[in-house]
């Protein structure tokens, strides 16, 4: 079956990284027609928008999107654009897997962890501004709903039961924050009453951060709100290795996005050294998603064997000898061809 999908190629190392994804997905066979668009400081630049219509009018009509890293200037300028494609299209799981990967130096080996973020509410509402005139003092607003907890700890569940995987944990505030943390933690340890066969705790943020860099291998499921998703999402990269192997995907009742965890790294930028493994990953989930199993576990298995044989991948993996982004995707592309 062919299939459409949108690409967003982004900003920064994204045009490199997506270069690198579609070539990796274009060779498993999967019949994918790319539709692209421009969005971000691109699209800023070219139409005087960072989220023209069109690329709405597109994931609306093809309801699958790869997207690549989106600048959002700091303190000034546009609002974030994955914010606002997030809530366009009420993508309110956002699903980032930590897994090791053999051959990589990092902290801790065989991990295997799967982060539910909420995606559409709590502090990244968009609702904040300043009080006064003088600019002195801001305010925000998070808003949390009983609707919004329910459905991605739901999801976190049903997704953990159908892996056969064992234990969920919700992280939470909720000693300090009663009403919006505190309508999370009561709803996770309802909905958790459901499924009996799946072990259930809950932690407070701060004393998690710690467990998860002291002991992280005590993880399974994680199901949180969305600032503190944001934050525990990259704080496991670092514990498999870095941003460069954390995918992720953001998903609706009818709309998906898979991109990369980490941003556009601007320092990096235009040097071909950007690590193309998180989006690769990205599309892997994506092909599972569209029903692809096979060319999935392709993808991963070729990226895990590229990436066990350390002198083909990038320079944050072997910073004595690496190779270019395009580089590994091609040895991946050839890891894929020798597994078939
Ligand atoms: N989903 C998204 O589009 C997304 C996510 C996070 C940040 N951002 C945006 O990206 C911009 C830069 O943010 P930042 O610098 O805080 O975070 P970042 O994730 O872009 O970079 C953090 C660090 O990780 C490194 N890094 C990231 N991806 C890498 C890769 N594939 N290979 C090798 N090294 C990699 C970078 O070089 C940098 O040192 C900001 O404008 C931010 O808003 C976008």
């Amino acid at each position: 079956m062919k299939h459409t999908v949108v690409v967003i190629p982004g900003d920064g190392i994204g045009p490199d990284i997506t270069a690198a994804a579609r070539k990796v997905v274009d060779a498993t066979g999967v019949e994918i027609e790319w539709v692209e668009f421009q969005a971000g400081v691109k699209a800023m630049e070219a139409s005087g928008t960072p989220l023209p219509e069109e690329v709405i009018d597109a994931i609306k009509e093809h309801q699958v999107a790869l997207k690549g890293p989106l600048t959002t200037p700091v303190g000034t300028g546009f609002k974030s654009i994955n914010v606002a494609l997030r809530r366009e299209f009420d993508l309110y799981q956002n699903i980032r897997p930590a897994k090791s990967f053999e051959g990589v130096r990092s902290l801790y080996h065989n991990l295997d962890m799967v982060i539910f973020r909420e995606n559409t509410e709590g502090l990244y509402s968009g609702l904040e501004h300043y009080i006064d005139s003088r600019r002195s003092a801001a305010e925000m607003i998070g808003i949390v709903t009983k609707a919004g907890c329910e459905r991605i700890v739901r999801a976190a569940f049903e997704w953990t039961a159908r892996q056969g995987r064992k234990k969920i944990t919700a992280v939470h505030k909720a000693n300090i924050l009663k009403f919006t943390s505190g309508m999370f933690l009561d709803i996770s340890r309802r909905v958790a009453k459901e499924y009996p066969d799946i072990l259930f705790e809950d932690k407070i943020i701060d004393n998690m951060c710690m467990q998860m860099v002291m002991n992280p291998h005590q993880f399974d499921v994680i199901v949180t709100t969305n600032l503190f998703g944001d934050i525990l999402s990259d704080l496991a990269s670092g514990l498999v290795g870095g941003l460069g192997l954390a995918p992720g995907a953001n998903i609706g009742n009818e709309h998906a996005i898979f991109e990369a965890v980490h941003g556009s790294a601007p320092d990096i930028a235009g040097m071909n050294i950007a690590n193309p493994s998180a989006l690769i990953l990205a599309a892997a989930m994506m092909l599972d998603h569209l029903g692809e199993m096979d060319a999935a576990r392709k993808v991963e298995r070729a990226v895990a064997n590229v990436i066990h044989d350390s002198n083909a991948v990038t320079r944050d993996l072997n910073p004595v000898n690496f190779v270019g982004t395009d580089e590994m995707a091609s040895h991946i592309v050839e890891e894929m061809a020798r597994l078939s």
